[in-house]
């Protein structure tokens, strides 16, 4: 593990510390080891409510006058400051999330060009001309619609990508002229703290961004009730994305949600690239991505090879310490997870599935695990599993096969592979699902398309361009003369 220097952080309110009463300080431990590697001082109720009366004077007085060119340049210093800084980001997502190194540096990486993204869209926030002659009596009239920032974000993140995930939306929220309360998982709030700093360092003028740390619901349902607040948008669980949108009222919101996204391997795809590609699909960051290839459906006439070359490539995977450069698997957020993700698998096998590989638990790491002979109603195939767990399921047509990747409350991404045009098309087409790959796992995601999911997956899309189509206001404006 690597040398720790315990950092302390607090919120931060127009730029100024927050969070320092008495009594209100967290550990942030490291998931791997258990080791204290930061103290946080916790936002009361209060300081959550001036942190919306920071962000929303900010927007007023500042970020609505502020021209594109100087909000592209402040995302494109951002970009380039975050850059220089991989190596330190990147060593903080070991620590606070137990992120493999290598995936802790693709992440900052990805960042990087969610911020650069999100410069050039800036410039590109374009209106448009109603015909007004279109209806009887319009004539001598012209209309316009102009497209202007909403106001002050509630920005609610994760703890699997803290970095590239907040930046999916501070980015388009700045870059559409807005101004934003974060408030970061409780389990990760140290990038979230350096990336605030980094802002300010590129130029965002103090309180366009603030920074609320906070535990359970105590800040979290003021940032969802503040009549202040013209948008929520947060990234998590089903059940916590349902409860804010019911408390939500008439704000806009954006939730990105959970899956168990299915994979489908047909007789004529490509088994190799499937089987390699799907070994991090199921195992990057421990599963616990939004879009982790949960169910593997593969036609019966190749099943028995995919299975051979997929299960021998997951035993070569490298369990161990997140901050080694070989590591590929490392530990989960916390042992409470590990413990329930390790339970699904018991009960699975209880109920008859068979383990063709992994199944053992250590502490807050589970080995990467792939389960065969599963039922459509265990627990790890029909509910999100947000843990390293696979499932192999054979499938004889592709009627079948559409109908068993449908059979979800889920549809974030899949994934397809086949050589066949026309079956590509029609698959990709019955797919319930916001997106999906074709010859690409369902794990894939560029942060420059629209992403999102139907059914309990979440509603609204990131991805910047589109982020900003939800951060910005359509107002009409008419002329009249004679
Ligand atoms: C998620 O887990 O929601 C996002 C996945 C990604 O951005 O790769």
């Amino acid at each position: 593990m690597m040398n720790v220097e315990v950092m302390r952080v607090t919120s931060l309110i127009g730029g100024e510390p927050a969070g320092q009463a008495q009594g209100r300080e967290m550990d942030v431990i490291s998931p791997f080891n258990g080791e204290v590697v930061g103290v946080v001082s916790l936002a009361s109720a209060e300081e959550a409510e001036r942190a919306i009366e920071s962000a929303h004077r900010v927007f007023h007085e500042t970020m609505k006058k502020m021209p594109a060119h100087t909000r592209a340049d402040i995302l494109r210093k951002t970009a380039d400051l975050l850059e220089q800084k991989t190596e330190a980001f990147a060593r903080i997502l070991v620590l606070e999330a137990g992120k493999p190194i290598r995936d802790g540096r693709a992440e900052v990486g990805r960042a990087v060009q969610v911020l650069r993204f999100a410069a050039d869209e800036a410039k590109k926030i374009e209106g448009e001309l109603v015909p007004m002659d279109a209806a009887v009596g319009g004539e001598n009239r012209i209309g316009m619609v102009r497209r202007l920032p909403i106001g002050v974000i509630s920005a609610i993140t994760p703890f699997n990508f803290p970095l590239n995930l907040a930046l999916h939306k501070l980015a388009p929220a700045f870059a559409a002229g807005n101004t934003v309360v974060l408030k970061p998982a409780g389990k990760t709030p140290l990038s979230a703290y350096m990336l605030v700093n980094v802002f300010e360092e590129a130029g965002l003028p103090k309180g366009a961004l603030n920074l609320v740390i906070g535990n359970g619901s105590e800040v979290g349902d003021i940032l969802v009730t503040d009549s202040r607040i013209s948008k929520i948008t947060f990234t998590g669980s089903p059940s916590v994305g349902l409860n804010l949108r019911q408390k939500a009222g008439l704000k806009k919101v954006t939730l990105e949600l959970g899956s168990n996204s299915p994979n489908i391997v047909f007789d004529d795809g490509d088994i190799e690239a499937a089987a390699t590609g799907l070994v991090r699909g199921a195992f990057a960051f421990s599963g616990q991505v939004c879009i982790s290839a949960q169910r593997i459906y593969v036609q019966t006439e190749v099943y028995q090879t995919f299975l051979d070359q997929y299960v021998s490539s997951v035993k070569k995977l490298v369990i161990g310490d997140p901050a080694e450069e070989l590591t590929d698997i490392g530990p989960m957020i916390s042992e409470k997870e590990a413990i329930r993700a390790h339970e699904w698998i018991q009960e699975a096998v209880e109920q008859g599935a068979i383990l063709a590989t992994g199944g053992g638990r250590e502490g807050t790491v589970l080995q990467p695990t792939v389960l065969v002979d599963v039922k459509p109603d265990m627990k790890v195939v029909c509910e999100e599993a947000f843990a390293p767990i696979v499932s192999v399921i054979p499938f004889e047509t592709e009627e079948d096969v559409v109908e068993m990747a449908n059979d979800s409350i889920f549809g974030l991404q899949a994934g397809v592979f086949t050589s066949d045009i026309n079956r590509a098309m029609r698959v990709a087409e019955g797919l319930e699902t916001g997106g999906v790959w074709i010859n690409e796992t369902s794990t894939y995601r560029q942060d420059n398309y629209p992403y999102g999911g139907v059914k309990q997956s979440g509603v609204g899309k990131e991805g910047v361009k589109y982020a900003i189509d939800d951060m910005t206001e359509r107002k009409f404006i008419g002329i009249k003369w004679s």
